[in-house]
């Protein structure tokens, strides 16, 4: 049977692209309140704060570059002779831009804007505020496209669909906190399909994996990809 590799990503893969993560020492969330940016209710209280972080997280993105980990992740999917789904819950479009093609940005992308009046969505122009219109329907009721706390997060038909099929899960650079994606691993075991765990130190759900390879992702995850490929 061909291999069927799924792979979550999380912020740790970024993190030598120079983008931060949310819960490492002086990380995002050390920064800013969650609930105040990243939630319904925030945006619904001080939109000109939301939009100022996430105008930031843009910028960021923009300048940064991907890294030998989004770049052998892409390799892995061109050359494997079976199929590679990559579920990410970054927002900042690194895997794309590294050439991966099959890619689930389950947390929404940075770089998309989406009318909360109409349900356009479109590229974002590189700074969103209160006054933005909405090019669809001309509403001053722009956000940007990304999924926050309490929202429903995008794609998880399918990405059910291809754990339930998956000969592998591997995680890459993330805490195992957040739901849904926290969730995959056990879903994956329950179902027999081998698990990788792959992160800069064991993390808190260590255990739930078949095997942990710790490492700085551009380093570990090119390594892996090599053994993979043989
Ligand atoms: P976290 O900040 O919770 O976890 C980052 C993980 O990356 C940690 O386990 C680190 O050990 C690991 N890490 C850091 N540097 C690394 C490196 N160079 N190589 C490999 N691993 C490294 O980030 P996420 O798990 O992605 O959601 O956070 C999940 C979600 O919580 C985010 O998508 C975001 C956040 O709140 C929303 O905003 C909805």
């Amino acid at each position: 049977m061909p291999e069927s590799i799924v792979i979550l990503t999380g912020a740790g893969v970024s993190a030598e692209s120079g983008l931060g993560t949310f819960r490492d020492t002086g990380g995002i969330w050390d920064q800013y309140s969650l609930e105040d940016v990243a939630t319904p209710e925030g945006f619904a209280r001080n939109p000109a704060l939301v939009h100022d972080f996430y105008n930031a997280r843009r910028e960021q993105a923009a300048e940064a570059r991907p890294n030998p980990a989004h770049e052998a992740l892409a390799r892995l999917e061109r050359q494997l002779p079976g199929r590679v789904t990559l579920v990410t819950q970054n927002i900042d479009g690194l895997h794309e831009r590294a050439g991966s093609r099959s890619v689930y940005p389950m947390h929404g992308r940075v770089d998309q804007a989406l009318c909360t009046a109409c349900a356009h969505g479109w590229q974002s122009p590189s700074r969103l505020s209160t006054q933005a219109t909405c090019p669809a329907c001309g509403q001053t009721t722009c956000r940007p496209d990304v999924v926050w706390f309490g929202e429903v997060p995008y794609h998880l038909d399918a990405i059910e669909r291809a754990l339930l099929r998956a000969t592998q899960l591997v995680v890459i650079g993330t805490s195992g906190t957040v739901y849904p994606a926290a969730g995959f691993v056990e879903v994956a075991s329950q179902v027999g399909t081998h698990t990788v765990e792959i992160n800069l130190t064991a993390s808190e759900v260590s255990d739930a994996f078949d095997r942990v390879i710790e490492g700085p992702a551009s380093q570990a995850v090119p390594a892996w990809v090599d053994e993979v490929l043989g």
